[in-house]
Order: structure tokens, then C-alpha cells, then sequence
């Protein structure tokens, strides 16, 4: 099949990288030239483990190009993937739909026969409405379906959870788009990946009702943790005591900063805004978004209470300030709002972070960047480990306290027992226990 992926960001890079894989013939447009020159050259523009060795092997096997040429790319594509950015709209938190939009009019006027265009970036429901009339009004001489298929896939771990997902969802109510679909999808679903078929205002809120969700169960186990720590009682067993029922999973039940990233505190925002649009509340994930935004701040004044009574004039090494580990992204991180509340009391903060002290240092200038945990705790108050990043799961603890002015250490991923730390001559505090 041809398959045409429109912007080769985080979601398209990834995504036509792995259906050139399945055997397809995928082209990635990007109207960034830096970036597409980059590609030329076998550079990623993003950090995501595994992708560059498979987007090499594609390349070289010739299933794999890039372009700026839009109209080129779409020509004669049986599919053609959009899957530009929808971010948060500044001032009001709806999703800004501007890049489907101007995507849209260029495939409408590019294409060249029947085909199907397929929305994969995160749009509001009824977005896949006004794409369809866009296409229908500039091209009524060819057969155009309009299918939703969005993506649930994790930074970090993105090429196996294209190549292994839970479920496939594709929301149309075309018999041909169907088949395409199925087609494109072919190696997943004979592999045994449930494809869910359903109409495409509800696959479009399939993807806001499960990231609503997910955020939700985080955002429960971390105030559970709060409750924890003022009970007496440690929130990782009380994780796997609810876990372990099936009716709950155990996962993402770890307690933690609160949670990050580029899709959770962006889409739990836009799905506030459809329910308000359509004046149908959602409480529950007004709540959420409430209770998360407070945590990040919160997560600050563990950090000074943790300092004691006057942290002016003191120095944290904060370890970790991506949102998540193995991806250099740093939108809506919990290291921002801490780092932000430590400088605001006239703390010093030293950091490293493996990947995202590029981006970081852009964002916040004033932090000193260190070669790695050991160099950021030199003459520190306190360490605090803010992202679970694996190099910082076994930090050789006598060396790190031989290092620093005073022995704390705030654990705010659960990464540490408190008995070897304790032994280690630290003062410990960890989320929830
Ligand atoms: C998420 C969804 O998982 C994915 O399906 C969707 O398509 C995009 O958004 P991502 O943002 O890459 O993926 O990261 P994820 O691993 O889901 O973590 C999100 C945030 O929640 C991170 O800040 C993480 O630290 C936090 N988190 C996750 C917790 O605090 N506790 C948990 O138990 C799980």
C-alpha cells in the first residue's frame, strides 16, 4: 500500500516509520526543511529509543522517504495520515485544530483519485466532520472517506506499543475506508490486536475518554498517597493490594509528582472544553486537572519542608527533569513547578537529566547543568529524585553523601528503599509512605 504521513513529528515520525515496517510504501511530509534535511541524513529530530535503527533499515530497504512536497506525497495514496500537532490553544485550552485545518486543504487540493484520509493527531470530537466537509466542498469530483484512527502511544516506548497495542481503534462508517483500514493494519490484526470498528465521534473520544481515564487513576493513587503518608500507611501496597484486583489493573497506580508530558495535561484540557461546549460537565476530570496542577506545587514545598526551616542560601541537586524517563520532553514536567518553588525561596538548584537538559536549558536558564547525579550533588543540601530515569536507580549512595553538605534525600518516584538509604546516613523521604 502508499501510505502518506502528514507532519513527521513524535506521532508521524514513529507511526509511518513502523507501517514502513509492516512491508508499506510510506512517505513522511514535514514542511520543516531542517527537519526533513535531518531525516535526509539519518538524524531524529526527537529521542525515542529504537527509532533511528528502524527508520535506517526502512530507508535503506527504500520503503521509507521524506519530503517537504506535499502535493507529490499525497498523489495516488491509498491512505493518507494526518497527524500534525494539536496543541493547547493559549488563553482557553481548546485544541488548536489550525494545523489539521491547513493540512487538510493541501490534501484536498493535491489528490488525484479516491482515497482516504485518516486523522491520527488527537482532534476534538466533530473535528473529523468539518475535515470531511473541508474535502468534500474543494473536491467534489473524488471519493473521499474521513476515518478517526488515533494513537495510544507511550513516549519511550512508542515502537513497541505501535508493534504490540492493546487495541486498534478506527472510527468510520465506510465500507471502502474500512477495508483500507484493514489493510494498513493487516500485520497488527492477524497478529492478534483487537481491532474495535465504530463510528467516528466516538473513536474520536475513545482517545480523550482513556487518556481522561488514565490520568484520573494516577491522580487518585497520588492523593491516596497524601492520605498515606498522614495514616501512616505506604501507598506501594496499597497499589498492589487494589492492583491485584482485575477490575482495577495494576497499572499506573504509582504515586508520584503528579503526571507530565504532552498528552495527559493537554487533552484532559481540551475534553474539559468539549464537555463544556456541549454543556455536559465532567467533574471527575475537572477534578483531576485541579488536583494535578496543585500536586507540581505542592512537590515544591515537600522539597523546602524536607530543607527545614530556612532553605535561603541553600543547594538541591535535582535528578531527572523530563516528564517521564527515556525521552527528552520536557512539556508540563513536575521538575518545573518544583524547580520554580525552590528558586522562588532562594534555593540553588544544580540538575542533570540523561536527555533533557537541551530542551531544559532553554526553558530554565538560571539552574546549574551538571555531567551527571554525583557532579549535581557536589556540596548539595539535598538530592532529589524527580524523574525515575534508570541511571538513577542505583546511585552508589555512600559516594553521593561523601559528596554533600547535608545528607537528605527526597525520593518523589518510590525508587528507593528507605532502610538502605537510612543505612546510607541520609534523612529520607519518599510520596506516600
Ligand atoms: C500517554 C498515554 O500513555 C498514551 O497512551 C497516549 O497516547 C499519550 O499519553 P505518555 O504521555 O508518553 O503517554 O506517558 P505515560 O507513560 O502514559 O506517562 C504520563 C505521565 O504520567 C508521566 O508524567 C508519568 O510519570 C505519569 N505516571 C504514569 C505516573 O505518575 N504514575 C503512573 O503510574 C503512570
Amino acid at each position: 500500500m502508499r501510505i502518506t504521513m502528514i507532519g513527521s513529528g513524535y506521532v508521524g515520525l514513529v507511526s509511518g516509520a513502523c507501517f514502513s515496517d509492516f512491508g508499506h510504501d510510506v512517505c513522511c511530509v514535514d514542511m520543516d526543511q531542517a527537519k526533513i534535511d535531518a531525516l535526509h541524513a539519518g538524524r531524529m529530530p526527537i529521542f525515542e529509543p529504537g527509532l533511528d535503527l528502524l527508520v535506517a533499515s526502512n530507508v535503506a530497504a527504500g520503503r521509507l522517504t521524506f519530503t517537504t512536497d506535499l502535493a507529490s506525497a499525497v498523489a495516488g495514496a491509498d491512505a493518507i495520515f494526518i497527524a500534525v500537532g494539536t496543541p493547547s490553544r493559549r488563553g482557553d485550552g481548546h485544541a488548536d485544530l489550525r494545523y489539521v485545518f491547513a493540512a487538510t486543504e493541501e490534501i484536498a487540493a493535491a489528490i488525484t483519485g479516491p482515497t482516504v484520509v485518516v486523522t491520527k493527531s488527537t482532534v476534538p470530537v466533530g473535528t473529523g466532520d468539518r475535515v470531511e466537509a473541508i474535502l468534500r466542498e474543494k473536491r467534489p469530483d473524488i471519493d473521499v472517506a474521513v476515518v478517526s484512527n488515533p494513537e495510544f502511544l507511550r513516549e519511550g516506548a512508542a515502537i513497541g506499543d505501535f508493534k504490540r497495542p492493546d487495541r486498534i481503534v478506527i472510527g468510520t462508517d465506510d465500507d471502502r475506508a474500512r477495508q483500507v483500514m484493514r489493510d494498513v493494519y493487516r500485520p497488527l490484526y492477524l497478529g492478534e490486536s483487537p481491532i474495535l470498528f465504530t463510528s467516528r465521534r466516538t473513536s474520536e473520544l475513545i482517545k480523550y475518554a482513556a487518556n481522561a481515564f488514565l490520568a484520573t487513576k494516577i491522580t487518585f493513587i497520588n492523593e491516596i498517597a497524601d492520605l498515606c503518608e498522614a495514616v501512616g500507611a505506604d501507598v506501594r501496597d496499597v497499589s498492589r493490594g487494589i492492583g491485584l484486583d482485575n477490575r482495577i489493573g495494576k497499572k499506573f497506580l504509582h504515586a508520584g509528582p503528579g503526571y507530565g508530558g504532552s498528552c495527559f495535561p493537554k487533552d484532559t484540557l481540551a475534553l474539559l472544553k468539549t464537555a463544556e461546549d456541549y454543556q455536559t460537565p465532567v467533574h471527575i476530570v475537572e477534578a483531576v486537572v485541579k488536583v494535578n496542577d496543585s500536586r507540581k506545587r505542592a512537590m515544591g514545598r515537600k522539597v523546602l519542608h524536607a530543607l527545614g526551616d530556612t532553605p535561603r542560601g541553600k543547594t538541591v541537586a535535582l535528578l531527572g527533569l523530563t516528564f517521564k524517563p527515556n525521552t527528552d520532553d520536557m512539556r508540563d514536567a513536575p521538575s518545573l513547578a518544583i524547580a520554580t518553588a525552590l528558586a522562588d525561596a532562594g534555593v540553588t538548584v544544580r540538575t542533570h537529566d540523561p536527555e533533557g537538559m537541551g530542551p531544559a536549558k532553554a526553558m530554565m536558564p538560571d539552574l546549574v547543568y551538571c555531567t551527571d547525579a554525583y557532579d549535581a550533588a557536589e556540596g548539595a543540601d539535598a538530592v532529589v529524585i524527580v524523574t525515575e530515569w534508570d541511571a538513577y536507580r542505583a546511585l552508589d549512595l555512600p559516594r553521593l553523601k561523601g559528596l554533600m553538605a547535608g545528607p537528605i534525600m527526597v525520593d518523589l518516584r518510590n525508587v528507593y528503599q528507605r532502610a538502605d538509604v537510612e543505612q546510607a546516613g541520609f534523612t529520607y523521604t519518599a510520596v506516600g509512605r
